[in-house]
């Protein structure tokens, strides 16, 4: 078990955080492989529909979480990243707890879609207590699945909000 400080995660909010979050998503895989570049990272990281935050180490960004609040399934992490020599420092773990937090707070499940040859993302969130739903073939790229999961704290009907321990 890695023990993480408190460090600040806050609301992605200017220009400057928007490119440098889409630096870090777009020279990383999954997303390489999946071919989205720069300019399908601005995006999603500039929709308002979207909550995007960052964590940052030593005033550097050190990670970046999208996520989904609205639609039908809402608690939808869209995408998590740790940048390069942050990664395996327990910051991936903190920054998952702290949207599975937010989304906990609306909603009893967190769901998120990792790539089926991800098999480094894949222990992680197996490791954070997510369990497969199923797998969606020919979802972004031919060939290839996405692995649809969940965390769940129970049904959506008669979920307390308040109860978020
Ligand atoms: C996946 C990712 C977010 C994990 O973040 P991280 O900071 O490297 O992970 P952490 O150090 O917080 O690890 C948390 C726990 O998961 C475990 N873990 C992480 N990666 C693992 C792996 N590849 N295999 C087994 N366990 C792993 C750690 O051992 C740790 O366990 P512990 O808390 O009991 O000690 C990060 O590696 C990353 O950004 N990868 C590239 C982008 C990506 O694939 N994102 C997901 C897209 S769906």
């Amino acid at each position: 078990m890695t023990t993480t400080p408190n460090l600040p995660i806050t609301r992605l909010n200017s220009t400057e955080d928007i490119e440098i979050c889409t630096k870090i998503f777009s020279n990383s895989e999954p997303w390489i492989t999946l071919g989205m570049d720069s300019e399908l990272f601005i995006k999603i990281l500039s929709d308002p529909l979207n909550e995007v935050y960052v964590l940052k180490v030593e005033k550097e960004i050190a990670g970046v979480v999208v996520l989904q609040m609205q639609g039908p399934f809402p608690g939808y992490v869209k995408a998590i990243v740790i940048d390069g020599k942050w990664k395996g420092k327990g910051y991936g773990r903190l920054l998952l707890e702290f949207s599975e937090q937010r989304v906990f707070k609306e909603s009893p499940n967190v769901f998120l879609c990792v790539s089926s040859f991800n098999d480094k993302a894949q222990p992680f969130y197996q490791k954070m207590g997510y369990q497969k739903i199923g797998v969606i073939e020919n979802y972004l790229i031919s060939g290839l699945s996405e692995i649809l999961m969940r965390k769940t704290k129970g049904p959506v009907f008669g979920y307390n909000q308040t109860d978020t321990n």
